[in-house]
């Protein structure tokens, strides 16, 4: 019997891609050519299963050219690269990397609020720059991290990690904002307050964004929630682009309503606003907030499993949706 057949869409760690072969026959990208959705959909039109990196859009267009395709294992956490309602229609199969990355994810994130608060790369700058001459009461003077508030919008699995980091190891008073109030229990283990969104707007000292995005979250962080931040505030996010209005963030930053900002992911990355990159009290990663090579490689392991297991008719590890009529017939 022939193995089913699969696409990896991005260059990934050769030994899952070795892993995935005893199971089927693949067509990998190790090239890390970047396909047009054009593209993408050609090589997709004789494969049973693929494997993403969150990029790749799979919408009602790419299925339907693509009726072999039965399931689509993302190696992120989001996967709003997904049309999770055409896959589900479709007969086909989501899957994404919960868990395996939130503790990663949520170092960055602190790592993020601390290198803003502290000013940390805008300072290095001036150092490598050659300006630093003498020691003065007020260079590069930020804003306190242990003790502030924190505030957290979106509370799942990584926000919670972030709320333990704040409280636990910077005794800070963590306040947050979710769809859904968290359970007591874990709302008292996080040491964390539920508020409106006012409230975290107005009260966060420094305020991390880790909410999904949605057509509902885009611009959740547009001009108007940015002023109602604190003068000395710091904004992070590390969700996804899109949940914050960029060029207003930039014009915030610029006119100093609030103190600085620090941005894993942007809008229509990797492209970056340029005017974000004209204001020197923001600091900009690109989008590495899971890279560690172990977290890396559990996310690859992961997807790679979801494959493994959904073609060979068991249940997927960590589906995000359930197809009414699979296309695939489970045993
Ligand atoms: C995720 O897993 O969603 C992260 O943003 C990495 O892409």
């Amino acid at each position: 019997m022939s193995k089913p057949r699969i696409l990896i869409a991005r260059k990934i760690f050769p030994e899952v891609i070795e892993r995935l072969s005893q199971h089927f026959d693949v067509e990998a990208n190790q090239d890390d050519m970047l396909w047009s959705d054009a593209e993408l959909t050609e090589r997709l039109k004789d494969k049973d299963g693929a494997l993403t990196t969150g990029t790749q859009p799979i919408g009602a267009e790419l299925l339907a050219a693509c009726p072999r395709l039965k399931i689509v294992a993302n190696m992120t956490v989001g996967y709003n690269n997904f049309d999770v309602a055409a896959m589900t229609a479709a007969g086909v199969l989501g899957t994404n990397t919960p868990d395996v990355l939130t503790e990663t994810t949520a170092d960055f994130g602190f790592a993020l609020l601390m290198a803003t608060a502290r000013r940390v790369t805008e300072s290095e700058h001036y150092l490598r720059a050659g300006k630093w001459t003498r020691w003065s009461y007020d260079m590069f003077a930020g804003t306190e991290v242990h003790g502030s508030t924190l505030g957290i919008l979106g509370m799942g699995r990584i926000g919670q990690a972030i709320a333990r980091r704040g409280a636990h190891g910077f005794g800070m008073n963590v306040i947050y904002h979710n769809r859904s109030r968290l359970a007591p229990a874990l709302e008292a283990e996080c040491k964390a307050r539920y508020v409106s969104k006012d409230e975290l707007l107005a009260n966060a000292d420094h305020l991390v964004l880790v909410l999904p995005y949605t057509p509902e979250s885009h611009h959740a962080m547009g001009a108007a929630e940015i002023a109602r931040m604190k003068p000395t505030a710091t904004l992070i996010n590390i969700a996804r682009g899109g949940i914050v209005d960029d060029a207003a963030l930039a014009q915030a930053l610029k006119d100093r309503t609030i103190a600085a900002a620090g941005l894993d992911v942007f809008e229509g990355e990797p492209a970056v606003n340029p005017w974000l990159l004209q204001v020197p009290n923001v600091v900009l990663t690109p989008h590495i907030a899971s890279a560690t090579v172990k977290t890396r490689l559990k996310m690859s392991d992961l997807a790679a499993d979801n494959l493994i297991a959904y073609l060979a008719g068991r249940a997927p590890l960590t589906p995000v949706n359930e197809p009414a009529h699979p296309r695939l017939s489970r045993n």
